[in-house]
């Protein structure tokens, strides 16, 4: 379904995420129908390019970054005609009023903020000042969104300076992955599932987002960060929101984003014991993550482990573990809910443990399985072992699947359908800041030293005894 004639400015449009994710991802709509050939997407950035410069540079972007293995040059042509570039000055007053001669009136207008955050003020002081924003405009913004609660709330008070709440449009694209949303489908689409949802039933709850890429180019930002900041605070935390909220009354985006906020404000602070931060290790064909980072003294975390609590009615005895980490063995995104064990056995002389697992991989491979126990076929007597009910997506719905949107391009066409379900809203991103900052000014008030994991590894061995002592273990990462 095509959404409406918009006109889309993205600031910082020669960029890398410009680049390698919003214009291939917008090439996949045109092609797809759902951009509408009518629509205009005007890169601004700071270098002296003109308009055939830049559509030269997006053609190589798009053939690079996907997107183009199953279209014609004709649909590409047909794109980069609707691309436009204005060199800008965003502390200046250089290129605003050729940016405001090319946006229509009476079409949805979008802001994309692909910048430092710290040009966040200046930019949206001009759209104003040259009235090229509107009171139905949108802004995209993308994390980091500030580095702690009180810079977060510097950036939502700069923001709400010129623009509405309804306007803003904060990304964590992890809200944008497929089978994320699918989690919600799941949860509130099934009879099966709700009812055994909660303490009484789930034993534990793990959420895994292992990778096997390093810091790769991003050393300089990412040693400020680490893994807290860059992962947890905000997809984990997410993910976490997502399974354990209470279902809101209708699918609407307050109405998401209210219980997600909840879940958020109930979490109790983590227990310094509770959590392992590593750092990964040279290994035979990998180098250390102080040698990627270029600074041998860091004491950033490229790994964490956590144990969290829940505190409301639902989740009280459950625990929820967090795992993230770069250089990991292997590349893993998945969410396991661990039902409890039965409380009678009937079948005599079985003595394994038999539990239900709901397993929902976000990546690679998306879908999700159910872990059940049967009969082991043959002549054996009542042998129990434990199965995979398996939905594999791919599998279950062929081309559709593999017509499946990238996160980004699933995103913006919500911020022009004005749908801000999937987008972070100002008090969720400062309450998850809230929760974070204790636990990461505790580790600079102690001066703590990651513990170091080998790369290509699971990880650090303490995030193993995490789980073994409470007599649980991860999953494994594979
Ligand atoms: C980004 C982080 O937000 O998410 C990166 O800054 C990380 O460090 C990336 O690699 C992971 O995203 P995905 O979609 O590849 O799981």
């Amino acid at each position: 379904i095509p959404v409406d004639d918009f006109d889309l400015v993205i600031f910082g449009g020669t960029g890398d995420l410009a680049r390698r994710k919003i214009l291939p991802g917008l090439f996949r709509r045109f092609r797809s129908g759902q951009m509408p050939a009518d629509s205009r997407i005007i890169g601004a950035a700071r270098s002296e390019l003109d308009t055939s410069g830049y559509r030269a540079m997006i053609r190589e972007a798009i053939v690079e970054f996907g997107g183009d293995e199953k279209s014609d040059t004709d649909t590409l042509d047909q794109f980069l005609n609707a691309l436009d570039y204005v060199a800008i000055d965003a502390k200046g007053e250089g290129g605003w009023s050729e940016l405001k001669s090319l946006i229509r009136d009476k079409v949805i207008k979008a802001f994309y903020f692909s910048v430092a955050p710290s040009l966040f003020g200046d930019l949206a002081e001009r759209l104003h000042a040259h009235e090229i924003a509107d009171t139905d405009s949108r802004i995209v913004v993308e994390k980091p969104f500030g580095r702690d609660l009180a810079s977060a709330q510097a950036l939502n008070a700069t923001l709400a300076e010129h623009f509405d709440e309804r306007q803003i449009y904060r990304i964590d694209h992890y809200l944008g992955k497929e089978t994320v949303q699918n989690l919600m489908a799941v949860r509130f689409g099934n009879v099966l599932f709700e009812p055994l949802w909660n303490s009484h039933y789930v034993d534990h709850i793990q959420i895994t987002v292992a990778e096997t890429v390093g810091v790769g180019g991003r050393g300089g930002y990412y040693d400020k960060s680490g893994a807290m900041r860059d992962m947890v605070q905000n997809h984990l935390m997410q993910l976490l929101c997502l399974i354990a909220m209470e279902p809101p009354s209708v699918f609407g985006a307050n109405e998401v984003r209210d219980e997600k906020l909840k879940v958020i404000r109930a979490l109790q602070p983590v227990e310094a014991h509770h959590i392992v931060r590593g750092q990964y290790d040279a290994s035979d064909d990998a180098a250390s993550y102080r040698a990627d980072v270029e600074n041998p003294r860091s004491f950033t975390e490229s790994f964490v482990a956590m144990k969290c609590h829940v505190s409301n009615w639902r989740w009280s005895d459950t625990p929820f573990y967090l795992r993230t980490g770069k250089k990991m063995k292997a590349r893993t995104s998945e969410i396991a809910v661990v039902f409890k064990d039965l409380g009678h056995k009937m079948f005599e002389g079985d003595s394994a443990r038999h539990r239900n697992i709901l397993a929902i991989r976000l990546q690679p491979n998306e879908g999700m399985d159910l872990q059940v126990t049967i009969k082991e076929p043959g002549p054996g007597g009542m042998r129990l072992i434990d199965v995979p009910l398996d939905m594999t997506f791919a599998d279950a719905l062929g081309d559709d699947a593999e017509d499946a949107t990238d996160a980004y391009e699933r995103l913006i066409m919500d911020v022009i359908r004005g749908n801000q379900t999937l987008f972070m809203r100002g008090d969720e991103v400062e309450a998850a800041w809230a929760w974070t900052d204790p636990i990461i000014e505790g580790w600079e008030a102690r001066n703590d030293v990651p513990k170091l994991y080998d790369a290509g590894s699971a990880g650090p061995d303490d995030a193993m005894m995490l789980m073994h002592r409470d007599g649980r273990r991860w999953r494994d990462i594979k």
